[in-house]
């Protein structure tokens, strides 16, 4: 049986998902993204809190959409949003995602990881969104969520330059959070998924949410969302394990209720 295209471990509260396709420094074709979809399916079912995103193979993390599927796509198949769809799927998961990035991230690579909500990268990583080397923009959300991350000057030095920022300069740029040895990436972002995880689960899932709304919404109505939001939590059985575990001077042990 050929192997997947993505492979799923789940370890408790984390998964870990590995784009699969090394000898095509795991481009992202269809059935790539298909296995990707089902992944997220699993890591909602099994109620993860947390999951990891990385490339096999030390070469890279994702090389983009597969050119190929690209060179055959049409109009419509633009539309449909096969990458994009992708990559708010991860936006809105309720799970944290934290993006592990080992060598290349490129074009939809690169996207993938500013859909994820961490990036940590290897001192190898190198992003980049040269789609208009091929005659097309970016659109699995890097004309839109590069610019609200790193700001809209950086994002157009990327996008209009075909600019590549190494691991240093990504750091620097606020793109990512950490830079690690290559050999010690997956510690450091299982370190990372540990702290999430030693956090109030629904507040944390909730806190998600207001923060990605704070792209979309007007202040006031975002200060308004995030007062209902601590209206659920202030009723949560997290909350008062919180709270009395801060007070007895002991650790919390949260059910995420
Ligand atoms: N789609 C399809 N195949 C891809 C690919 C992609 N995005 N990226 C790499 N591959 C394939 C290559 O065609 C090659 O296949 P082959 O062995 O059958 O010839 C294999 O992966 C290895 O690629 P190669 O270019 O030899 O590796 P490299 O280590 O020298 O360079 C990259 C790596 C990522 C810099 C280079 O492959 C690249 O520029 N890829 C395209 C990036 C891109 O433009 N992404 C945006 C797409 S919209």
């Amino acid at each position: 049986m050929p192997e997947p295209n993505v492979l799923l471990a789940i370890e408790g509260a984390l998964a870990v998902v590995t784009v699969n396709r090394p000898d095509k420094r795991n481009a992202l074709d269809l059935p790539t993204v298909e296995e990707f979809h089902a992944a997220l399916a699993e890591i909602a079912r099994a109620r993860c809190s947390a999951f990891i995103v990385t490339g096999a193979g030390d070469k890279s993390f994702v090389a983009g959409a597969d050119i190929n599927a690209i060179k055959a796509r049409r109009r419509n198949d633009a539309l449909a949003g096969i990458n994009s769809r992708l990559m708010s799927a991860i936006e809105n998961h309720d799970a944290v995602a934290i993006a592990a990035v080992n060598g290349f991230a490129m074009g939809g690579g690169c996207e993938l990881a500013l859909a994820c909500d961490l990036r940590i990268a290897a001192d190898n990583a190198l992003f980049g969104l040269p789609e208009a080397t091929l005659g097309i923009i970016p659109a699995a959300g890097g004309t839109q969520r590069l610019p609200r991350i790193v700001g809209l000057g950086r994002a157009k030095e990327m996008i209009l330059t075909g600019a590549r920022w190494d691991a240093k300069k990504s750091l620097e740029y606020g793109l990512v959070s950490e830079v690690v040895p290559s050999a010690e990436l997956m510690t450091a972002a299982r370190a990372m998924a540990a702290r999430v995880l030693s956090l109030g689960p629904l507040a944390i899932r909730l806190a998600k949410q207001a923060l990605n709304a704070s792209a979309n919404m007007p202040l006031q109505s975002g200060l308004m969302f995030e007062s209902m939001i601590q209206a659920v939590t202030f009723e949560s059985k997290d909350k008062m394990e919180g709270a009395s575990a801060f007070l007895e001077k002991r650790k919390p042990a949260f059910t995420g209720e």
